[in-house]
């Protein structure tokens, strides 16, 4: 199956089966390989990337099921020239561990900031249903709170 996708705003054409998930085509064929796998069930959110600016599951989402033209957005997408408000205020709140789920959580929370630029503490809970074995939640509510004031001083 031929589709173009427009990933991290660069358009790209590609050639594969239909079954294929996105987080595949990502890291396999497209060579992004911060977007990480976790358990493939939908459950973790490890592999979290946007499709058309809303956050997907791209371990669970197959390719046919990805609109031509699509825009995806991926961890190596979100701070091109300059770091994004969500990564500096990981930065500053020191959230990750290990790191695995980071890319995952920090895509969530871009996704969160964008449809609710001051999300409460059970808003964040809530939109926050990605896994963190490393168990850094209380860090990345506080970023997300940071990330939250640094966009509206931007704004
Ligand atoms: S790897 Fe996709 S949700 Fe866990
Ligand atoms: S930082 Fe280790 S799994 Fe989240």
């Amino acid at each position: 199956m031929k589709k173009t996708l427009r990933i991290n705003q660069t358009a790209i054409e590609l050639d594969l089966e239909p079954d294929t998930p996105l987080l595949w085509v990502l890291r396999d064929e497209v060579g992004l390989t911060g977007t990480k796998f976790g358990c493939g069930i939908a459950q973790c959110g490890a592999c979290t990337v946007h499709l058309d600016g809303k956050p997907v599951r791209s371990c669970s989402l197959p390719f046919e099921a990805v609109p031509e033209n699509a825009e995806i957005r991926t961890i190596e997408g979100l701070g091109q020239s300059r770091l994004h408000p969500v990564q500096q205020a990981w930065l500053e709140e020191q959230v990750p561990q290990c790191g695995y789920c980071q890319s995952g959580q920090l895509m969530a929370a871009t996704a969160l900031l964008q449809d609710n630029p001051q999300p409460t503490d059970s808003e964040i809970d809530q939109a926050m249903s990605n896994i963190c074995r490393c168990g850094t939640y209380p860090r990345i509510r506080k970023a997300i709170r940071r990330a939250a004031e640094l966009q509206t001083q931007e704004a």
